[in-house]
């Protein structure tokens, strides 16, 4: 038996530019632009390997959709990371769960001279027509999206390493913003949100209009944000800065699970950057807000997938992966509910669906930020064991949940886009690259996202590692549509 990461033996795509990759199905005609992915292109860098899900160079990969056919790219983001690691065949910045060999003088300078990754590879994001690649780490790079060619990087200076940003901004078109939540380590620390003005190209950095200190920073993947409101959900897995600063052990190894804290919620106020309200909540764990809303009764409500506690995370060894019968937590789709008034009560999450879940996904265009949002696609795993393998939809309203698998496939995450008229939420398409570990291949599956059922595939002769986020952009079609061969990498 394999897992959806030993079938690949943990090595490195080949780096391809496919102008016409076969498509099994019918491709709606309304389906028109590009599936931009992010995630590892590598675990191995000479003798070594990452220890973690989250380590790893970043890889870019591209499916353009047009006219019925699909073409395909990928590439190595062309970072430091990846040209010392290619060049010198070592790892040579530390990352989520893996530090680079040092010695006890090198770890002592590194207290002096801390140097944050540049492999950006967990997220996507288009901000001010920059196309970034996304870290935890405060670097952006930005690359050329239609040959996946790397530009350089923006954002903040790579040396200014007493920070931690998410990988998940959000982003209001009609307010022109892009808003993300950044943390920075210090003898004072604080969670700072930043706002960018996305009709002013150039100002990456944007400006701070929210802050609130705090002595033990919580592990925050991403927070959420309704119409009124900026929310962070403050885990209780959390951190001395201290021990960061002087980081004997990989970044995510520094944080402590500390139930007894509760899970804190600070609501904010989206307008001034004031601090509304905290509340604390029962302890649990998550990665990913999946929404928030302002309700009639003055409560903002958040929806994310939850844990009840941090050992998601260590499941996500590559050793633990490797292994046919890894547990992987479910998380759930839990809601809280924060009223901005009135007494101060404990707060419990409610649990929405028993479907365990992960990386959620909303028509975010439509129904971010929403009371109606109904929908939540993710991925999920079938039984008790092994990796993700089932792609699900879950009714938040209904409370019904379907899903589509197949035989040693493993989907990754689903990404909706909506019919461009659609009346119904749910009216457009799921799309998912899927690793076939028979077959020791992928392709990008399109299901149906109201019958979650299969329209098309389209097929890669190359298997991809397990990646994490992706956007799809309808207006990105370039130059090179099916029909026209990009040039290889290195060619
Ligand atoms: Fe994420």
């Amino acid at each position: 038996m394999t897992t959806g990461f030993a079938v690949h033996g943990f090595g490195e795509s080949p780096e391809v530019a496919l102008d016409d990759i076969p498509v099994r199905g019918v491709l709606p005609e309304w389906l028109t632009g590009s599936l931009i992915r992010n995630g590892p292109g590598t675990f191995q860098v000479g003798d070594r390997r990452y220890r973690h899900w989250f380590d790893g160079l970043a890889m870019l990969h591209r499916f353009t959709i047009h006219g019925g056919r699909v073409s395909y790219a990928n590439r190595f983001l062309e970072t430091e990371s990846y040209r010392i690691a290619r060049d010198e065949g070592r790892i040579a910045f530390p990352e989520f769960a893996t530090d680079p060999c040092r010695s006890m003088f090198a770890r002592a300078m590194a207290v002096f001279d801390p140097q944050a990754t540049d492999s950006a590879k967990v997220n996507i994001a288009r901000v001010a027509d920059h196309y970034l690649a996304l870290a935890e780490t405060p670097i952006q790079v930005e690359f050329d999206p239609e040959t996946l060619r790397t530009v350089g990087v923006a954002g903040w200076d790579r040396s200014d390493f007493g920070r931690m940003t998410t990988v998940h901004p959000h982003l209001d078109e009609e307010r022109h913003e892009a808003i993300n939540l950044v943390t920075r380590y210090g003898a004072v620390s604080s969670y700072v949100f930043r706002r960018i003005d996305t009709t002013a190209p150039g100002l990456l950095q944007g400006d701070t209009f929210a802050s609130r200190a705090v002595r033990e920073p919580s592990y925050i993947h991403s927070f959420g944000m309704s119409e009124r409101h900026l929310v962070i959900v403050e885990f209780p897995l959390v951190v001395n800065p201290i021990s960061l600063l002087l980081w004997l052990r990989p970044y995510i190894e520094n944080f402590r699970w500390k139930p007894s804290r509760g899970t804190r919620i600070h609501v904010f106020d989206r307008a001034s950057g004031e601090h509304v309200r905290s509340v604390t909540a029962d302890p649990f764990f998550a990665f990913h807000h999946v929404n928030a809303y302002d309700d009639e009764d003055g409560a903002v409500v958040v929806d994310l997938v939850a844990y009840d506690d941090a050992s998601v995370i260590e499941s996500f060894y590559l050793h633990r992966l490797s292994e046919p019968d890894v547990q992987i937590p479910p998380g759930t789709l839990r809601r809280l509910r924060v009223p901005l008034s009135g007494p101060n009560e404990r707060l419990h999450a409610e649990v929405i669906s028993p479907t365990g879940i992960e990386l959620p996904s909303i028509d975010y265009a439509r129904r971010n930020t929403s009371p109606h949002l109904r929908v939540v696609y993710g991925i999920s795993v079938r039984g008790d064991r092994g990796f993700y393998d089932q792609l699900v939809k879950i009714d938040v309203e209904a409370r019904t949940t379907v899903a589509w698998h197949e035989a040693d496939c493993y989907p990754g995450e689903g990404v909706f886009v909506g019919r461009p008229e659609r009346m119904t939420e749910d009216d457009g398409v799921l799309l998912s690259v899927v690793l076939d570990a028979a077959r020791g291949t992928s392709f990008l599956l399109v299901l149906d996202a109201a019958t979650f059922t299969e329209i098309a595939r389209a097929e890669l002769p190359h298997p991809v590692l397990m990646g994490y986020h992706g956007q799809f952009y309808d207006d990105l079609l370039g130059s090179d549509r099916p029909g026209q061969v990009l040039p290889a990498h290195g060619s």
